[in-house]
C-alpha cells in the first residue's frame, strides 16, 4: 500500500515544526514508517531560496531577486522533492509529513509578485495532499512567540508582515484546492493541537 502525503502549514511562530515532530515521533513509536521533509528543501534549489531570504544572495547591483524569480525557484525546489523524495517515499509505502508545502507560496509569493493565480499556474505539477493541516494564528500572538525563542528576526518575520500573511493563509487555506483539509486555532495549547492533530492523522491511516 502507498504511504500517505501530510502537509503542515502555518506562518512563522504558528508551532508547525514542533508538531511536525510531534506527530513523526507518535508515528514511529506505532511502528509506521515516516519521513520527515521540509520545503524549502536541503537541496540545491533549497540552499539557493535560502540564500535570497537571507539576502546573501542579490543581484549584481546589490538589489533583491525579483519575487517573481523567487516564486520560480520554490516551483522548481518543489517539484524536485516531489519527483525524488515525496513521490518514491510515497511508492514505498512510506508516510511523508511536509513542514510547508504549496500552500506556502500561494500566500508569501502571490503577496510578493501580486499575482497569485500566476503563482498557482506554476505549481500545477504540485501533487496534492492526503491531508492538510493548517495551523492558524494571528500576526501578534506569533510574533509574541518568536520574539521568545529566537534571537535573529529573519526579514519575513515583522509583526505587521506576519498579520497579513495570517490574513490570506485564512484566504488560501479555504480555496485550497485538497479537499481533506483541517484548520487548527494555533493559540490552543500544544496538546490540544496534538490531539486535534493526532485524531485526523488516525482516521487517515488506521
Ligand atoms: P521556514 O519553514 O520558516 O524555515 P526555517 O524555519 O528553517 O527558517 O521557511 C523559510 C521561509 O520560506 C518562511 O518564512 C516561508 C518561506 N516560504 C515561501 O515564501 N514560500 C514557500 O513556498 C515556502 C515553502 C516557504
Amino acid at each position: 500500500m502507498k504511504g500517505k502525503f501530510i502537509v503542515f502549514e502555518g506562518i512563522d511562530g504558528s508551532g508547525t515544526t514542533t508538531q511536525i515532530q510531534l506527530i513523526e515521533k507518535l508515528l514511529k513509536d506505532r511502528g509506521v514508517k515516516v519521513h520527515r521533509t521540509a520545503e524549502p528543501t536541503g537541496g540545491v534549489l533549497g540552499s539557493l531560496i535560502r540564500q535570497i531570504l537571507n539576502r546573501r544572495l542579490v543581484t549584481l547591483d546589490g538589489a533583491s531577486i525579483d519575487p517573481k524569480v523567487t516564486a520560480l525557484l520554490f516551483a522548481a525546489d518543489r517539484v524536485d522533492h516531489i519527483q525524488n523524495e515525496i513521490t518514491p517515499y510515497i511508492e514505498k509505502g512510506i508516510t511523508v509529513l511536509s513542514d510547508r508545502y504549496d500552500l506556502s507560496s500561494f500566500v508569501y509569493q502571490g503577496l510578493f509578485t501580486g499575482d497569485v493565480n500566476w503563482v498557482k499556474e506554476i505549481n500545477r505539477y504540485a501533487i496534492e495532499p492526503d491531508l492538510l493541516i493548517y495551523l492558524d494564528i494571528d500576526g501578534d500572538s506569533a510574533f509574541e512567540r518568536i520574539s521568545n525563542n529566537r534571537v535573529f528576526l529573519d526579514a519575513y518575520e515583522k509583526k505587521e508582515l506576519l498579520n497579513s500573511y495570517s490574513k490570506l493563509y485564512k484566504k488560501e487555506f479555504e480555496q485550497y484546492r485538497g479537499k481533506n483539509r483541517v484548520q487548527i486555532d494555533g493559540k490552543l495549547t500544544q496538546d490540544e493541537i496534538f490531539n486535534i492533530i493526532k485524531e485526523k492523522i488516525d482516521k487517515l491511516l488506521f
